[in-house]
């Protein structure tokens, strides 16, 4: 569609007076808004028809691609069917069972239970959620403290606040939600405990491991952390062993483990999933962006049968 130069202004108006941006730029707002009208694989245009190469594939989102054909086909025919009903109690649709379906087939290990969301950050809020509430149903009431990784991001809502290591994030928001511990980075070029990494021997691993014995290992809950950190951080990719040895940190002392893998899932790091390239299987992921690709609103929380089992246990355990 054409725009004439007064409408274009117009919606500029309209748009800088009217719509709240997320991490909203001051210094750039009304300096020159940009409006996008198409996408057309890597490439978007925007109302004056220019072309920009979308280096940041729309925030890490869009992995297939803009405007793919078989996709918004897809959308369409579903759309012609029903647009929406709740996942709600007991009841389901066909694509949604047929996707959970597909989730399972292609997930690391067992994880092969999804929990449907809108975004990435409801998918990691509700990983700490599930995380909380699996241990109130074993019992385990005490343990409610989630451990996460200082400069790693898991969204905006305040669940996922508490768990961000940025402080830009957190600090409007203070005082977060208690119970949320922060542990050292793994990012050996900024090494946070001045460590030469040929020579530390997991030296970040160990720190974790003593915030856990300090914590005391019977109240925490879960260790959310994103395998490999994202864009805020310039993706550090942890030392080899530093996710198995955190698996069996989680192990031994009744944790779960919980990779928010918004980011770094649907093939950005070369496999499917980052954890992948060290057959590190968590208990919960957090998935969502190149989920959908962008096409809808969709994240979702997976886990395995043994977390599943407990919510769906007795009546009175559901999730
Ligand atoms: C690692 C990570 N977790 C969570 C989120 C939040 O996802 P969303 O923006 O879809 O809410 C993001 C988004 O950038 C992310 O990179």
């Amino acid at each position: 569609m054409m725009y004439t130069q007064s409408e274009i202004v117009e919606l500029k108006k309209i748009a800088v007076d009217h719509i709240c941006p997320h991490f909203a730029s001051n210094m750039e707002i009304s300096k020159c808004p940009k409006i996008f009208t198409k996408g057309e694989g890597c490439y978007i245009y925007d109302i004056e028809g220019k072309k920009y190469l979308d280096t940041f594939a729309s925030l890490m989102t869009t992995v297939c691609g803009h405007n793919r054909q078989e996709i918004k086909d897809a959308i369409i025919s579903q759309l012609d069917e029903m647009e929406f009903f709740p996942n709600y109690t007991d009841t389901y649709s066909v694509p949604q069972v047929k996707l959970s379906a597909k989730i399972a087939e292609i997930m690391p290990g067992d994880l092969s239970v999804c929990f449907f969301v809108n975004s990435g950050s409801e998918a990691c809020e509700t990983a700490i959620k599930m995380a909380k509430q699996y241990h109130w149903a074993k019992g385990e009431k005490q343990r409610y403290k989630i451990i996460s990784r200082r400069h790693s991001y898991h969204g905006t809502t305040l669940g996922g606040i508490s768990a961000t290591g940025l402080q830009w994030f957190r600090q409007y928001f203070q005082p977060l939600i208690p119970g949320f511990i922060h542990s050292v980075a793994t990012n050996c070029s900024k090494c946070e405990l001045d460590c030469d990494s040929a020579s530390c021997g997991l030296a970040c691993l160990k720190s974790m491991e003593k915030l856990i014995l300090w914590e005391d290992p019977n109240s925490v809950a879960a260790v959310i952390i994103d395998p490999i950190p994202g864009s805020n951080t310039g993706y550090p990719v942890p030392p080899d062993g530093y996710l198995q040895g955190l698996r069996q940190l989680c192990d031994n002392y009744g944790i779960l483990l919980i990779f928010d893998e918004v980011q770094t899932g649907f093939g950005k790091t070369g496999k499917m999933f980052a954890c992948e390239h060290w057959n590190v299987v968590p208990d919960i992921m957090a998935i969502g962006k190149g989920f959908s690709g962008g096409y809808i609103p969709l994240g979702a929380t997976i886990l395995t049968p043994k977390i599943y089992e407990v919510f769906k246990n007795a009546p009175g355990t559901e999730f």
